[in-house]
């Protein structure tokens, strides 16, 4: 292997690896805190969202590019690994499978610290239910949770660690050997259970649905070799005392009373934000008759741009009691209405 050839290998890589600056691309700061990417994401992704900037080319480009950025920055690891290796690292950390890229470059011409077959260890990933309102699903939220999370911290004393067989060779005599094989250990500090205590940030989309998860690297159960595992919030909608739920659409039953019905109405309707929605009849409302009101349903989690829309079902109150002969007759005149006496299963 010519060292020149090497070195003009690792000048290419380098020359890669200056890449995009992700912080400048979303007009944050390098210590930005996940929240303040998120906003700014938000921001620019409206802003640049094709459906608000329909045959703008550059707009459409640049909402592809943030949302690349965006997927890199918001992901602990991803950014971990930006941060240390660039643009590049990332390319090669997801092509990889998450392996640091400079370990196999190197292991791969021959030198470098030896690559070592080594099993890791890993502490069970954790998942946590979040339970939410279909007002934050509606608006977004920022939450912080505190969490009591069990760690390992360093006691007195020492402990074998990083266990594994190495063969060792002995010479037995002249030309002659023997392989032995030996269990070897490293000695670590020694750890104890202990509890952490530690406040986590976390974003509640617009849009997200029941089931998407969140996820925090190395905030799950710890190990005593290896990494901890993950943490995940899992989103659980709180039941809604006037709204259900399906996909994006919203529903809602309304209860109007028989005159309502019968001469028209005009109503206001307080959303999840608060808006109002208006709904307003002229002709006569049956039980069980739905009217759909366009884009006031959930935002898309895809696109918060796009909304579902909003169902409703009305039921009919009727009056109790009984009208006079002559309240009857003029409801007669009025309705002239035939009979329709029909019985049926209701099936
Ligand atoms: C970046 O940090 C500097 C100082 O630390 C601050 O003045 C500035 O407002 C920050 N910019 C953004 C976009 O947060
Ligand atoms: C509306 O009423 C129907 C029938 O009673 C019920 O199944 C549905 O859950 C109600 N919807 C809401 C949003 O309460």
């Amino acid at each position: 292997m010519a060292w020149r050839q090497f070195f003009f290998l690792l000048a290419l890589s380098m020359l890669a690896l200056a890449g995009r600056d992700f912080y400048k691309i979303l007009g944050v700061n390098k210590s930005a805190s996940k929240k303040e990417i998120k906003k700014a994401y938000r921001k620019l992704a409206m802003k640049y969202h094709p459906d608000k900037n329909p045959d703008d080319d550059t707009a459409a480009d640049k909402f592809k590019e943030i949302g690349e950025v965006y997927e890199i920055l918001a992901d602990d690891d991803k950014r971990k690994t930006y941060d240390r290796h660039g643009e590049e690292g990332v390319k090669n950390m997801q092509q990889g499978g998450g392996h640091d890229p400079f370990a196999n470059f190197f292991g791969h011409f021959g030198f470098g610290q030896q690559q070592e077959e080594q099993r890791e260890y890993k502490g069970s990933d954790v998942v946590v239910d979040l339970f939410v309102t279909l007002e934050e699903l509606y608006l977004g939220n920022f939450v912080t949770i505190k969490r009591d999370r069990p760690t390992f911290e360093e006691t007195s004393g020492t402990r074998q660690c990083n266990c594994r067989m190495e063969m060792k060779t002995h010479m037995t005599g002249p030309g002659s050997f023997q392989m032995t094989q030996h269990r070897v250990c490293d000695q670590c500090p020694n750890l104890r259970q202990a509890i952490e205590t530690e406040e986590l940030e976390l974003e509640i989309e617009p849009g997200m649905l029941d089931g998407m998860t969140q996820r925090f690297s190395g905030k799950g159960e710890p190990h005593m070799e290896g990494e901890p595992g993950d943490l995940y919030f899992k989103v659980k909608t709180i039941r809604h005392n006037i709204f259900e739920r399906k996909g994006d659409d919203l529903y809602t039953n309304l209860t109007i009373s028989l005159q309502e019905a019968l001469v028209g109405f005009d109503m206001t309707l307080s959303h999840l934000d608060g808006h109002g929605v208006d709904i307003k009849r002229e002709k006569v409302t049956w039980p069980g008759a739905i009217i759909m009101k366009k884009g006031e349903g959930m935002p898309n989690f895809e696109n918060r741009n796009k909304l579902g829309n909003l169902y409703i079902t009305f039921d009919v109150k009727f009056p109790r009691g009984e009208l006079s002969s002559e309240d009857k007759d003029n409801v007669r005149k009025i309705l002239n209405q035939a009979s329709a006496q029909k019985a049926y299963n209701g099936l």
